[in-house]
């Protein structure tokens, strides 16, 4: 029973890895499905190379026992030239062969790559800026009419057809954007702008993460890229672009006022408020948004309570200040924040 359990588990893990949310096996996007196109050409030509080698290996196995046995008989036994020569053609022929594959392989590979980067030349394209940080991506959207430009975290949405041009950057250390679904890695360098173009052709949430190991905590550094039909898109753009919703119940009302009175307003902006701190996620729609924390856990009540009171037990490292929030303030604290949709 403990036997069969261990491949079992191994299969439903590959499964998981393959098919499931997060895998650059189940393509969003055109990019996503050349590389796709690309990795299963590799698999299935290496694939039958690795079963005619393994039977041509097998065959001289058994071959070679039989000679041995045939030379413990005959006692001497000497390769006639005739079969020296037959051997010669029969490695001079597979060096080829090889050398062959490996030259389709190359050309499939590059070419791939100039498909890939193609996508740039269409028209009507969206920018958007993310920017890498510990531990968290800022998403902004950039616009010619500054009232346009939106400032997100963690969560970027894109419209369905529309090529969306990726300009990456660090405000620290190397990371790397990575939204396998859609397409490949793309390094964010301090001091440098990288350029990358994505498309999304069906309708999804595709996650993603930094695939650049950038310290502590380099795993808790994920994102979700929602892509939805245009006028979905246009919606929520215009949702978000408003400064956040004025408190309403006496609760969220208190709620705003425990974090206009602590060190909150240093590090994170709520546009319409007057916090207005540069160096952490935009709160303004921090209700609207799937996660907490760079996505390492599901935006809750729940989960925002125990992030506010120990942000340093749910993500170690993470450069959010604990604040002494007492206990009759956290809930309206919480509540101000999950209304802010
Ligand atoms: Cu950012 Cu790894």
């Amino acid at each position: 029973m403990k036997r069969a359990a261990v491949p079992a588990f191994a299969l439903s893990v590959l499964y998981g890895c393959a098919w499931h949310q997060q895998s650059a096996l189940n393509p969003g996007g055109p990019q996503a499905a050349k590389i796709d196109t690309l990795w299963w050409s590799f698999f299935w030509l290496l694939g039958v190379i690795f079963i005619i080698v393994m039977t041509v290996l097998l065959l001289t196995l058994t071959g070679r026992r039989a000679n041995m046995e045939r030379e413990a008989l005959e006692v001497t036994h000497k390769a006639s030239p005739q079969t020296e020569s037959q051997t010669r053609r029969i490695v001079t022929g597979a060096t080829i062969i090889t050398i062959l594959i490996l030259f389709v392989l190359i050309v499939a590979s590059v070419g791939t790559g100039k498909a890939i980067a193609d996508l740039g030349f269409k028209k009507n394209p969206l920018t958007i800026q993310v920017t890498g940080n510990q531990w968290w991506w800022e998403i902004q959207y950039i616009n010619g009419d500054a009232s346009q430009t939106l400032v997100t975290a963690n969560e970027m949405h894109i419209p369905v057809g529309r090529p969306v041009q990726i300009l990456g950057q660090s405000q620290d250390v190397i990371h790397s954007f990575w939204v396998p679904n859609l397409h490949g890695k793309r390094d964010l360098i301090p001091s440098r702008t990288t350029n990358e173009w994505i498309e999304a052709d069906q309708p999804g949430a595709y996650r993603g993460q930094c695939a650049e190991f950038c310290g502590l905590q380099h795993a808790h550094m994920a994102l979700w890229v929602i892509a939805e039909p245009e006028d979905r898109f246009d919606a929520w753009m215009r949702a978000q672009l408003q400064p956040a919703a004025s408190p309403s119940t006496q609760e969220t009302i208190r709620g705003q006022q425990v974090f206009l009175n602590n060190a909150c307003v240093f590090c994170h902006q709520i546009r319409g408020t007057t916090a207005g701190g540069q160096n952490a996620p935009d709160l303004t729609h921090f209700g609207s948004r799937r996660g907490i924390a760079a996505n390492t856990v599901p935006n809750t009540k729940g989960n925002l309570a125990g992030w506010i009171v120990d942000p340093q037990s749910m993500k170690p490292g993470n450069h959010m200040a604990t604040i002494a929030v007492n206990s009759t303030d956290l809930q309206p604290l919480v509540d101000y924040l999950e209304s802010l949709k």
